[in-house]
């Protein structure tokens, strides 16, 4: 197929907008798979995905259409759609021409709609809008309509209205596909380069990488060398996905297609990287960039017996998903076990809840910090890290502050889309998580767009349910990467009687420090249970005590069998108890139960 006929194109969609229901449609549609198979939404293959509804990891299908008596070649580039995913989303669009934006009539432009066309309009690529779910009854397409004018400037005479549950205008989309999306501007006749905007992990063949092929031809057999590590594979085989696995002997400009070439691991496999032919010269095909980890998370076994069967879970977890960093932790508490990041919390919530589902692990799993950057003042520790600046993400590797000059945290650039009559509950929770306004503006008279600068460190933890259930499940929220910025941190401590818990201390801005010093000893209080000693629960910066609970001790009445009689030995045993005591008191922090660890580490 001549490249004039090619169409490179994702659907973007605010989560449950219907993107899969209208991918599943197109590829009935063009005969790639039959109607009715019983296997609704074939793109999303992840039994994680089913379960919640989302997708997670890209996948591809290539259609063919029939247009004006010429056929086409359609590369329908599926990207997923949440929050957390917006590298997932740019990586995809990497490889498109244009983008199908599609809008849920019922509900209308939510945060992840503007988001995702944003990053579709920095791209440069074309924008065919469509509304779904007209079938439903109070569907409203006029005044989304009008929303998608007065956001976007788009005119409303082009948007296509469709029912992607019934089918209804779905044929029309492939045909505005053709007509409003470019042919791929690539060449054919010159030396092959291409894009790795995907991979995988296959047990029997390795790595597997989608590529975008802009220059030249690649044919099984060749050599290919990877831009970024300069390492040459062989190709072992070539194919096309229309959604299943379909053997080519090639690939031309223009196409997306799947590449084995015996690459070990999916590190081997970089996402964003240019591949071209053995000992030829290219130039990197996008200025396409990965994301770094935001979010870390302790991951620890339940008990030390399932180390290795958790290690491996997590090993054969991570070629299939190169976006996860891994390290190894340790802590006193809860034993041998890892420190992983991830691109954002449902990142690592569907990341923790594959390990349990695909692999049986049942981890522990602390509460998730994001990596502060310290400046460091005493010279003595700069000679000694090689550099002035550390990242943290590890509350209890924390330096003193009297070595510390500067603090640095992430922040995020958040949309918020929400029903007026919430805007009050919504700026409270906001300026609660120190955010700062930078816009505001009405969508529509029942709806407001806000935009909030936020540190990630207080997002990551609820901050999306909060706005879920003030607003009735109305308000929606999307985030951006927004830099690092100048802050003031302290690292919170918390002592059981005197001795610190590492496991249970934390970063946090100083302004917040007495309110979750106050939260965290009232939470202890509640669960560590009572003791023969008296335990003093105090959340320290320093040596300065900002909080403190005390659990007090049963009193057990060692007289209690004695009948009167001898007071030396009514005094003796007391004595004992005592010295019992301050025994215990040394060990009152190791008598913690081990729940308590992992119920207050979790959230
Ligand atoms: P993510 O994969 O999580 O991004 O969601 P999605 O955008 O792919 O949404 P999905 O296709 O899973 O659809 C979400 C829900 O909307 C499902 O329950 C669909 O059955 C329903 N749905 C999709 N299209 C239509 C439509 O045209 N009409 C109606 N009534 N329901 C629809």
């Amino acid at each position: 197929i001549p490249v004039q006929r090619i169409r490179n194109f994702s659907i973007i969609a605010h989560v449950d907008h219907g993107k899969s229901t209208l991918a599943d449609r197109l590829l009935e549609l063009t005969g790639a798979i039959s109607q009715n198979t019983g296997q609704h939404q074939v793109l999303d293959s992840l039994q994680v995905e089913r379960e919640r509804g989302i997708t997670v990891k890209a996948q591809t299908a290539s259609i063919f259409h029939k247009y004006k008596g010429k056929l086409y070649l359609l590369n329908l580039i599926d990207t997923p759609g949440h929050v957390d995913f917006s590298n997932e989303v740019s990586r995809s669009l990497a490889a498109c021409d244009g983008v199908i934006l599609l809008v849920d009539a019922c509900h209308g432009v939510q945060a992840q709609t503007v988001a995702n066309y944003h990053l579709a309009k920095q791209r440069e690529l074309a924008v065919v809008p469509v509304l779904n779910k007209i079938d439903i009854k109070h569907a409203n397409p006029d005044r989304v309509c009008k929303d998608l004018q007065s956001l976007f400037g788009i005119d409303p005479a082009t948007i296509l209205k469709i029912s992607a549950k019934l089918g209804t205008g779905v044929p029309e989309v492939l045909d505005r596909v053709i007509e409003a999306i470019p042919a791929p501007k690539v060449k054919r006749d010159s030396q092959f380069r291409a894009l790795i905007f995907d991979s995988w992990f296959d047990k029997y063949r390795g790595a597997l990488n989608l590529i975008y092929v802009l220059n030249g031809t690649l044919a099984q057999g060749q050599d290919i060398q990877s831009l970024a590590t300069k390492k040459f594979y062989p190709v072992k085989s070539i194919s096309v996905l229309r959604p299943a696995e379909c053997h080519v002997s090639s690939l031309a400009a223009g196409q997306v297609g799947l590449i084995a070439c015996n690459m070990r691991s999916s590190k081997e496999s970089i996402i964003g990287d240019t591949i071209h032919l053995k000992n030829e010269q290219a130039t990197a095909a996008g200025s396409y960039k990965p994301q770094q980890p935001l979010v870390f998370a302790g991951v620890f076994p339940v008990d030390q017996s399932k180390h290795v069967s958790l290690r491996s879970a997590i090993e054969k977890m991570v070629l299939n998903d190169s976006a996860v960093t891994v390290k190894v932790d340790s802590s006193p508490a809860l034993g041998q076990g890892w420190r992983l990041g991830f691109l954002g919390l449902l990142h690592m919530e569907v990341f923790c809840q594959r390990l349990e589902q695909e692999h049986g692990a049942e981890p522990i799993i602390t509460a998730p910090s994001v990596t502060y950057h310290v400046v460091l003042s005493n010279p003595k520790m700069i000679k000694q890290s090689g550099k002035d600046t550390l990242e943290i993400s590890n509350a209890a590797l924390f330096p003193d502050p009297i070595n510390i000059k500067e603090y640095y945290e992430p922040l995020v650039l958040g949309t918020i889309i929400t029903p007026t009559e919430y805007v009050g509950q919504i700026i409270g929770v906001c300026v609660e998580r120190r955010g700062v306004q930078q816009s505001s503006i009405n969508i529509d008279d029942s709806r407001i767009l806000m935009k909030y600068i936020l540190p990630l460190s207080e997002i990551i933890l609820d901050f999306h349910d909060r706005l879920k259930s003030l607003s009735s499940g109305y308000a929606s929220f999307s985030y951006e990467d927004y830099g690092y910025h100048e802050t003031d941190l302290v690292r919170l401590d918390i002592h059981l009687n005197g001795r610190p818990v590492e496991e249970l201390c934390r970063i946090v801005h100083t302004s917040k420090a007495t309110g979750v010093a106050r939260d965290m000893v009232h939470k202890l209080k509640d669960l560590i249970p009572k003791q023969m000693v008296q335990i003093a629960i105090q959340a320290c910066v320093g040596s300065k005590v900002l909080a403190r609970e005390t659990i007090k001790a049963y009193r057990k009445d060692v007289t209690a069998k004695l009948y009167g009689g001898d007071v030396t030995r009514r005094m003796k045993l007391l004595r004992q108890q005592a010295e019992g005591k301050k025994k215990m008191r040394m060990f009152a922090n190791v008598r913690v139960p081990h729940e308590t660890f992992i119920n207050v580490l979790k959230r």
